[in-house]
């Protein structure tokens, strides 16, 4: 495949999203891109944080209401400055996506514990400290919606993911533990689930003949899944549509078996 694929398919309006403020984290490139873009174009007030600065701040400046904080991640104290700057700027919080993640490969015999350590960092920590984050904004403001970027890559046994296939199974257990503790403030918890969305990293360096035979193989549905589609479900659930769906995941992988 060359690039990724143009899909285009009539969005939908939320009325509820119009000037609520929104907060991505990992928003710069592939599924987060699209995620803040479909914000935006709901007339969220976004910011996001990445630590691709140029990536983040070309994408910010193509659009209206958004704002970018560069942020590596895995540095707690920075990502809680970034986003208490972000949700000032969009005066206050009323929506998080906990998107930001790496899915570099390893072999078990290689994995040391620096290496755990730091993957973690990356695709566990930072969404529980940018959850912890957001709360005194969303509670404020009487309620809230987060959304968990999960992955099917653990349900379907991927090979040289274990760590980060762990991480992203805890994405479940984080979304249900938290569904129950900050229901009472109606803020709402859930788990998006995505199947291989073609991303430009994905389709650098991972999918090739094989992968696309893999996707014809498994998908009951014919064509590729983009990162629109994941954002779609993504909005749905920030929404006052879902207002009372939480703790739940959501899987968006073409029917993958
Ligand atoms: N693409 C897929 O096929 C797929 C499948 C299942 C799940 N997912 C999940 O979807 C989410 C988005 O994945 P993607 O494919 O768009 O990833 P991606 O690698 O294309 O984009 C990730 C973004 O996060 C940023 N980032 C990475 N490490 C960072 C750090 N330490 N600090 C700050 N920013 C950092 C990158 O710069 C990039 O902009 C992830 O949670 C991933 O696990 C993706």
């Amino acid at each position: 495949m060359t690039g990724v694929p143009q899909v285009h398919f009539a969005g939908a309006a939320f009325h509820s999203l119009r000037g609520q403020g929104v907060i991505v984290t990992g928003g710069a490139g592939g599924i987060g891109a699209d995620i803040v873009r479909a914000f935006a174009e709901q007339g969220c007030r976004v910011g996001f944080v990445d630590r691709d600065a140029g990536a983040g701040a070309a994408l910010a400046a193509g659009l209206e209401g958004v704002h970018f904080e560069p942020c590596d991640v895995t540095d707690v104290p920075a990502l809680q400055a970034a986003i208490a700057r972000l949700a000032e700027a969009a005066g206050g919080v009323d929506v998080l996506v906990n998107n930001v993640a790496n899915d570099q490969r390893h072999r078990i015999e290689e994995v040391t514990p620096a290496y755990f350590d730091e993957r973690i960092a990356v695709n566990l920590r930072p969404h529980f400290f940018a959850t912890q984050a957001v709360l005194v904004s969303m509670r404020a403001r009487g309620g809230g919606s987060i959304v968990n970027i999960g992955s099917g890559s653990w349900k379907n046994k991927a090979r040289g993911l274990a760590v980060y296939a762990t991480a992203k199974s805890a994405m479940l257990g984080f979304t249900r533990c938290l569904a129950r503790e900050l229901g009472p403030d109606r803020i709402r918890v859930n788990c998006v689930v995505p199947g291989w969305v073609m991303t430009e990293r994905q389709l650098a360096l991972w999918v090739d003949a094989e992968g696309e035979a893999e996707m014809d193989r498994n998908h009951c549905l014919p064509g590729r899944i983009v990162g629109r589609d994941i954002a779609h479900m993504v909005l749905f659930l920030a929404a006052d549509t879902a207002r009372m769906v939480t703790a739940q995941e959501f899987v968006v992988d073409a029917g993958w078996d």
